[in-house]
């Protein structure tokens, strides 16, 4: 007898198959009712994993079936998150599939989570009209029964399904079963940079269909600058009228109805609250009166060229995955309007719908991206690409639908996005087409097609500042169309480990060229997932066998929101409100940014510091300046020094006035600071005598061991000699490769063996006032050197040592760093002068703002995920620290932590590092810029450190300061 099992009459085909499934309605907007109910399913369900698609056999979906075995998991959620590893894992890939890539087959291998719900009906529900079952994002792809009846499968993770249910439902005792695949034929159009995380991971709800209840609608509002009057026509399935009572506004439904209004905007989001009012059903409505237009070559608002000041934002939570609740998805939206964000890429999905209603209430431009990435394709050179294949274009129509339908109210939205990183091909083009068709009161976005066929504004990623300055001359050429567009980057500045750099640059380009109209760091936030022993893992924590790293924590929020540095610089560099002068006149600057605000929301102040303390403050009086005015405003008689020959500045703040949703009174906007006097250069008259004592050498408060000329006490405080230091823990930013020059730094640096340079002495000189060690630092195998120089002086109280380093042979590369490491024991507490309160490198230092700071030294760290060179701070005159006062001659980049570099550099998750007894202290002359070539460009040439001729100066005493 013999045999054969063909997968093709498998009950579970429709796994494989291109199309977006079966069963569920047509796609519509997405509301709560005021009066229709609705019964959530979320909560814990019954759980049964099975290895391969067809395993089980879908008599679970049936009555009286018997799951008392089974586990549970919490719905929403992601089944590889939840019982502790004993349903799979999450795998991180970037571009690769992680499956053998022959569309639209997948593993036989396919994760299956069997889900189970028992439930009984409210006891009010309504015994009349029907109901709907709505799932607002399962990955990959399910299957769905109800009471044993099967009623539909689909696909397209991050999009709404719904499901007529009325007439399967019964008041007690209603089974509902999901058979959910982690791969499916969806997964080929679902290949974002980020986690695979299975599951039902956003809410199932039964909603009450009312007879007479609203259907779809579409809120069409519109606002005409040039009179100050909105539009406002309501189309609707179900004839109804639409109600604004702020507005006087009674009119049927399809009826147009203008009159003058405030318009919404990012910067003042105005929404009238409205109800949609159906023979059977009420719905409230928010709505926002603006005009999106392609007009001059711009994208206008209201008539206005709005500037993107955006980041690109997944959804992401370290425990839960893509499951967000209400209030994580508010700090999301409360930090972006704190940090001067005005605008969100949603990438790459639609995302979880309340989201949306948060960017119009607090104000954010949103580009609402599709659920479609194939960038996997481009691997094989874009062979069998599905939006080039007409098989799949049902399923992008589908993907585009499921979009626009479910977001179109939301006046936040100004372009839809056909997805990302997908290529190009006919597939794009029908989706554009019916979109456009669709929704003509909004633009189209698409950043893989360079030629623009498709879309209303040319957008690139990562596209360096030469590059973007092209583009903003109108230099850059290309084909005719592409030419009249305006342009952003949808992706820009990755914000991957320490930096990311060079954003000043990019923003002072963006308000420079019209055309640029800004763009959208990548990305929001880290996606570490919360682990018992690593802290937070990243790709091949979990054995993936093909992973991309750390590459999936590159945001500007660490994985539990905390702010990187890389969010406070973007603040800074993005501030709608410019305070510049240079302080001789008694004036500063102040220039309006924004796009429509005046600054009448906005209270200034001044202080004025004498050594970085604040010795007078006062409220600034500014005129309510509109949008790109500028005014000298003139700031108070300055107070006569406090001690003669101190450094003073003005810091001036613009603050909120008063509470505004996001944001108490009082917190700071925007700021300047104002030079008025130089600080003056620490100096000690060479008066002390270096004196050999035995195997010691003194000279004023030090003593030098006699035979290598190391420092070892500093007023009886120990100290490990303070040597040249030209490594760090090479970044992320220096681990990647430059787009264009394909440099990669940190290869080069560990080439040439900047990670173990050897230091030679040649001579120990005690001469009349100064101690001289000359050494030769230099790696193995290589000609190059630095010929570094100490020079230790005293007046008899204070010990300054200059440093002077001569390069020999050809440096071909720029150095890490340039300064001194040393060695204190028992340093905790530190003060400073200087740049701060967090750390700035050359390109990343605009929001270093200069004064008195205070920290610890676990305080001065920066927790990136992969540990990496952080935490200097930049413009320091002096510091105290284990005892000590060092002063620098010229300001110096500070650090200090309880590791060395060489440890820093070894530990790949923050768990790795254990605190020593030393301090190591970081003096630097100079550090190497960090740049974005994570991916993209690199640091700019100003900011590289060259292997130069240097010389600098610390002064040390002992301070008075506690060093606990
Ligand atoms: C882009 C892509 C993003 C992300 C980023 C690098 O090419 O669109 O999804 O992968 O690069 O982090």
């Amino acid at each position: 007898m013999s045999f054969r099992t063909t997968r093709t009459t498998s009950a579970v085909d429709y796994v494989e198959d291109v199309s977006p499934g079966s069963g569920a309605l047509p796609p519509r907007a997405w509301y709560a009712s005021s009066d229709a109910t609705s019964y959530s399913l979320n909560g814990s369900w019954r759980f049964r994993l099975s290895a391969t698609a067809d395993a089980q056999d879908d008599s679970f979906a049936g009555e009286g079936y018997d799951c008392a075995s089974w586990a549970e998991v919490t719905v929403p959620g992601h089944w590889v998150l939840q019982g502790d590893g004993a349903f799979g894992a999450p795998i991180y890939t970037n571009v690769l599939y992680p499956f053998p890539v022959d569309p639209p087959h997948v593993p036989t291998e396919n994760p299956t989570g069997d889900h189970l719900r028992v439930f009984d009906l409210p006891s009010d529900w309504p015994s009349d009209g029907g109901a709907v079952l709505r799932f607002d994002g399962v990955e990959s792809c399910a299957r769905v029964w109800l009471n044993g009846t099967d009623i539909g499968e689909f696909k397209g993770s991050r999009l709404a399904h719904e499901f007529a249910v009325g007439h399967l439902l019964k008041p007690s005792g209603n089974v509902l079963a999901v058979r959910v695949h982690q791969w499916s034929a969806g997964s080929y159009l679902e290949d974002q940079d980020q986690w695979w995380l299975p599951g039902i991971f956003r809410d199932v709800t039964l909603l009450h269909r009312p007879a007479g209840g609203a259907g779809d609608f579409f809120v069409h509002a519109s606002y005409d600058h040039t009179g100050g009057e909105g539009t406002l026509r309501v189309d609707s399935d179900v004839d109804g009228r639409v109600l604004v009572p702020a507005l006087d506004i009674d009119v049927a439904t399809g009826e147009a109805v203008t009159v003058a209004v405030e318009p919404w905007s990012a910067e003042s989001p105005r929404l009238y609250d409205g109800e949609l009012v159906t023979e059977g059903e009420r719905v409230p409505l928010r709505i926002g009166f603006r005009t999106v237009a392609l007009e001059d070559g711009l994208i206008k608002v209201n008539g206005k060229a709005i500037l993107f000041k955006g980041v690109n934002r997944h959804e992401w939570h370290p425990e839960r995955g893509r499951t967000l609740d209400l209030s994580t998805m508010r700090e999301d939206v409360l930090l972006m309007k704190r940090h001067n964000i005005n605008a969100v890429r949603t990438s790459h999905y639609p995302p979880h719908p309340a989201f949306l209603d948060l960017c119009d209430e607090y104000g954010l431009w949103v580009i609402d991206e599709c659920d479609l990435e194939t960038h996997g394709f481009g691997e094989q050179q874009w062979r069998d690409n599905p939006v080039d294949d007409d098989r799949w274009t049902p399923a992008l129509l589908d993907r585009a639908a499921r979009m626009v339908e479910r977001d179109k109210n939301h006046p936040s939205i100004v372009f839809w996005s056909l997805g990302n990183e997908a290529g190009t091909g006919r597939g794009l083009t029908a989706m554009a087409e019916w979109i456009h068709g669709r929704d003509s009161s909004r633009l189209v976005h698409y950043e893989g097609d360079w030629s623009c066929r498709d879309t209303d504004v040319y957008s690139r990623m990562y596209a360096s500042h030469e590059e973007a300055e092209q583009i903003g001359k109108d230099l850059d050429g290309g084909p005719h169309k592409r030419r009249e567009l305006p342009f952003i980057q949808c992706e820009y500045a990755h914000a991957m480990g320490n930096g990311p750099g060079g954003l000043a640059d990019y923003q002072e380009l963006f308000e420079t060229h019209d055309r640029l109209q800004g763009g959208f760091v990548w990305e929001w936030i880290d996606h570490g997932v919360a682990h018992p022993e690593l802290g937070y893992a990243y790709g091949g924590d979990f054995g993936e066998e093909l992973h991309d790293g750390n590459f999936v924590c590159d945001g500007l929020v660490f994985p539990d929101r905390t702010p990187s540095p890389g969010l406070l610089e973007f603040k800074k560099v993005i501030e709608p409100v410019r305070i510049q002068g240079d302080g001789a006149d008694g004036t500063v600057r102040v220039t309006n940014a924004y796009d429509f605000a005046d600054l009448s929301a906005l209270a200034f102040e001044w202080a004025y510091q004498v050594d970085g303390e604040t010795v007078e403050a006062g409220a600034l009086s500014v005129p309510p300046l509109a949008p790109g005015e500028s005014a000298e405003v003139k700031l108070p008689q300055a107070p006569a020094p406090a001690r003669g020959g101190s450094e003073t500045a003005w810091t001036v703040r613009a603050l909120l006035a008063a509470d505004t949703a996001w944001a108490p009174k009082g917190h700071i906007v925007a700021w300047g600071q104002v030079p008025v006097t130089a600080r003056p250069v620490p100096s000690v008259s060479p008066t002390g005598r270096p004196a050999l004592d035995g195997d010691r050498i003194t000279l004023g408060p030090a003593s030098f061991d006699a035979r290598t000329g190391a420092l070892r006490t500093i007023g009886g405080i120990a100290v490990e000699n303070p040597r040249l230091d030209v490594w760090r823990a090479p970044t992320d930013n220096d681990d990647g490769t430059e787009w264009k020059s394909g440099i990669n730094y940190s290869a080069l640096w560990r080439a040439l063996g900047l990670h173990r340079m050897r230091h030679r002495l040649d001579s120990v000189e005690a001469g009349e006032d100064a101690l001289t060690v000359r050494t030769r630092v230099a790696p193995a195998a290589q000609e190059v050197g630095l010929g570094t120089v100490y020079r230790w002086t005293s007046d008899g109280e204070r010990l300054r040592l200059t440093v002077s380093v001569s390069p020999e042979g050809e440096w071909k590369v720029p150095l890490p760093r340039l300064g001194v490491r040393l060695g204190l024991t028992g340093a905790d507490r530190v003060t400073w002068f200087g740049g701060g309160p967090g750390e700035a490198y050359p390109d990343t230092r605009l929001a270093s703002m200069v004064g008195r700071w205070e920290s610890t030294v676990d305080g001065l760290q920066t927790p990136y995920v992969r540990p990496q060179e952080n935490g200097a701070r930049a413009d320091v005159r002096w510091v105290e620290l284990g005892g000590l006062r060092i002063e620098g001659d010229p300001e110096f980049f500070f650090g200090a932590r309880r590791w060395t570099t060489e440890q820093l550099d070894a530990a790949t998750h923050r768990t790795d590092l254990t605190a020593g007894e030393t301090v190591w202290v970081h003096l630097d002359h100079g550090v190497h810029g960090v740049g974005t070539q994570s991916c993209g460009p690199g640091p700019l040439p100003r900011y590289h450190l060259l292997a130069e001729p240097a010389e600098f100066s610390f002064v040390f005493s002992v301070s008075d300061s506690p060093t606990q």
